[in-house]
């Protein structure tokens, strides 16, 4: 069989890679890939929201399966496009994926069907959002643009000051276009956070292990939040009980719900929950796999991922046995560009990239990279992470940190304390 994948990040690299190996599998292809997936997979310049383009490259190449990495096409409607060309297509259809594309919608569901999540206000008009937050307390609060923003609508306000910087910053300046036109504002948690994932077809749920993911740009969770600076998987402090609580409460209860408004979720339903004194707690959904938990994830998956994409796609995910999992720790850290989350240079030379010895214990999985002639090339402000398996975290941890000394790219940044926490 012949497969697709739609993206261009490092959880598309670490999902082609995945795919590659599975027996099933004659060739995989990607649109539009990056400098690291074309390793693995031949790449395509067709961009993952050109959803016309996607699916007549899916005919073209006769796809057995087309599985789709991000928020955006998924949003849009690709699967919904792609089913109707006849080819499986793995992933949540549009009304599905509003789970992620309108975070009014989600917290709204989360409320019709008592998924426990922060207390939460949406607005669309400044006037009335400034009020209230000038008849509010001056404690911490959560804005977020509704729409997508890459990871980067997100603010936790320190006080009413930021909160109202930040509420202008979506609905007078409009700096994330249509996507924040509406804001939602939260009660701000607090309390470890985690990934949790579960692949599932709307009737069986097989959940993924616990991953958690570093948003902060700097050391220590200081500066701005990112799309993700590393993570690792699993997590100690998810297990029995915890485990359970985040099963009953949170994702038994979202598949369930989403059946119930006829919005049928199908793919990878992923929960960001904060691990809160009184329970696990819905900080977002997503409809798709986190990016850059999927990349220490798949090292650590030992079943092949590929009858479960197509089980899921045709809806019969109740064939498949629980997953098989390596035992070990996997770490992922991820170098950027100078200046991400905000403007920063493309084109720059990367080093050192032979000087790393991969294997099944130890990754590179390529981000924002392109070639150019004989050089990999950044592209994006996430470039590139290292991941490894290693018998506990200090192990993989250094693994990892260990391969990244070798690479360099000029203004190259990365946190030194992922799996630190
Ligand atoms: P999100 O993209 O919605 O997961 O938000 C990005 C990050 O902002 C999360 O990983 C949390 O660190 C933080 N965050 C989001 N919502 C809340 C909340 N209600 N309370 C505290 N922190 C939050
Ligand atoms: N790493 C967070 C996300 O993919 O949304």
């Amino acid at each position: 069989m012949n497969v697709l994948v739609v993206g261009g990040g490092g959880r598309e690299h670490a999902l082609a890679w995945k795919i590659a190996q599975s027996p099933l599998v004659e060739k995989v292809h990607c649109a539009p890939g990056n400098a690291g997936i074309a390793q693995v997979a031949q790449t395509w310049p067709v961009q993952a929201e050109d959803i016309p383009g996607i699916v007549a490259l899916a005919k073209e190449i006769g796809a057995g399966l087309v599985v789709v990495g991000p928020e955006a096409p998924l949003c849009a409607g690709i699967v919904d496009a792609v089913q109707a060309a006849g080819i499986p297509c793995f992933g949540p259809d549009r009304r599905a994926a509003a789970i992620e594309g309108d975070k009014a919608f989600a917290r709204e569901l989360c409320r019709r069907h008592r998924i426990p999540g922060p207390g939460f206000w949406t607005f669309d008009d400044l006037r009335k959002a400034l009020a209230f937050l000038d008849n509010r307390s001056d404690d911490p609060i959560v804005v977020k643009a509704s729409g997508l923003a890459a990871g980067k609508g997100v603010t936790v306000a320190k006080n009413r000051a930021q909160a109202a910087a930040a509420v202008r910053e979506c609905l007078e300046q409009g700096r994330f276009g249509a996507a924040g036109a509406t804001v939602v504002l939260e009660e701000c948690l607090e309390g470890p956070e985690v990934s949790v994932m579960a692949l599932t077809d709307g009737k069986t749920i097989v959940p993924l292990d616990a991953a958690q993911d570093h948003k902060q740009v700097l050391d220590g969770d200081e500066g701005p939040n990112t799309g993700g600076m590393g993570a690792f998987t699993p997590v100690s402090f998810v297990r029995g009980r915890s485990w359970g609580q985040i099963e009953n409460q949170v994702i038994i209860p979202a598949v369930h719900a989403m059946n119930r408004e006829s919005r049928p979720f199908r793919g990878f339903l992923y929960a960001g929950l904060m691990m809160t004194n009184n329970g696990p707690r819905v900080l977002e959904f997503n409809c798709r796999l986190g990016d850059p938990e999927t990349q220490p994830l798949l090292m650590r998956m030992q079943s092949d991922l590929v009858p479960y994409l197509l089980a899921t796609a045709e809806g019969r995910l109740e064939e498949c046995e629980p997953m098989a999992w390596d035992p070990r720790t996997a770490v992922c850290v991820m170098a950027t560009s100078e200046g991400y989350p905000g403007s920063y240079p493309k084109g720059l030379p990367i080093h050192g990239l032979d000087e790393v010895e991969t294997g099944p214990d130890l990754q590179v999985f390529h981000s924002g990279t392109s070639r150019r002639g004989s050089d990999v090339v950044t592209a994006g402000g996430r470039v590139l992470s290292v991941c490894a398996l290693g018998a506990d975290i200090p192990k993989a941890r250094a693994r990892a940190y260990e391969a990244l000394e070798r690479i360099q790219f000029r203004g190259m940044h990365f946190r030194r304390d992922i799996g630190c926490r």
